[in-house]
């Protein structure tokens, strides 16, 4: 199957993870593969993944916090590949620091929100321009279970996953009309690598994984997810926050 065949894909994140996972399902599924990690090592591992394997990928170091980055790294990537159809801003992620909005680190708060929710708003800020040059296409955006429900203890990174979904429903409004469509997914805890090691020491984390119906998420159900969103399959799907939870947000 080559569900996403003749589309120009951008990932951010994909170094490791889901981003990575998501990369390579992309390519097996026939897209061209846009890498933009701040990892330039672990970027350019998942773009040689992808080319051993007969896929196409370049790997572009890319801070989507940062708009001069965000924006070469998109510019490269339409000189490279001749378009941009995909856009998916999964770069982000919650560390062992956060805490209530009492104790977490100010710190925190202002790089969970420049990383999740800035880097996002960047990323569609020089994205979706080409997707409509380009005819149309989708943006998918990474929030999380947090931006669907009450979920104590992470405040900062709660408050970045918010914006992400609101951000989202607004985009897929306002770009609509031009070919554009905006969605998001709602991952539930994940079992990457960073995410194994913040569960090791982190009781509630464990507790909440006891409480899903269908066990934790893999990266694999994130990448499908996405592919769904990214796929014409999807034409008329626009604006949904998408939970891919293990039943958490109806539980
Ligand atoms: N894993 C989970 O449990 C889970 C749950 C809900 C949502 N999510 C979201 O899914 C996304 C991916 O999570 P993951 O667990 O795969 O994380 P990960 O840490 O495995 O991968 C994140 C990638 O983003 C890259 N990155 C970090 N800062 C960057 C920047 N400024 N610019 C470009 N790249 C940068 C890292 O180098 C890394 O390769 C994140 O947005 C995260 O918030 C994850």
């Amino acid at each position: 199957m080559a569900r996403l065949a003749g589309k120009v894909a951008l990932i951010t994140g994909a170094g490791t993870g889901i981003g990575r996972q998501t990369a390579e399902l992309f390519a097996r599924e026939g897209a061209r593969v846009v890498v933009a990690d701040i990892n330039a090592t672990t970027g350019e591992e998942t773009a040689h993944r992808i080319t051993s394997a007969g896929g196409q990928a370049i790997a572009l170091q890319t801070d989507v916090s940062e708009p001069d980055s965000i924006s070469a790294t998109i510019t490269r990537a339409v000189g490279h590949f001749g378009a941009l159809h995909v856009l998916h801003n999964n770069a982000g992620g919650s560390t062992d620091v956060d805490a209530d909005v009492i104790n977490a680190p100010l710190e925190e708060f202002w790089r969970a929100i420049k990383l999740d929710l800035f880097g996002t708003f960047l990323g569609c800020r020089f994205g979706i321009p080409e997707i409509i040059k380009a005819g149309g296409g989708a943006v998918i955006n990474m929030a999380s279970v947090v931006a669907l429900m009450g979920f104590p203890g992470r405040d900062c990174y709660t408050a970045a996953k918010g914006g992400v979904a609101s951000l989202t429903r607004s985009l897929a409004v306002e770009y609509g009309r031009q070919g554009v469509r905006v969605n998001a997914i709602a991952p539930t805890v994940t079992l990457t690598d960073r995410v194994v090691k913040l569960l090791a020491g982190n009781d509630a984390m464990q507790h909440l994984a006891a409480t899903h119906l269908l066990g934790l998420g893999q990266a694999a159900d994130m990448a499908q997810a996405a592919l769904y969103l990214a796929s014409d399959e999807a034409r008329i799907v626009t604006g949904v926050i998408l939970p891919v939870d293990s039943g958490l947000v109806t539980v």
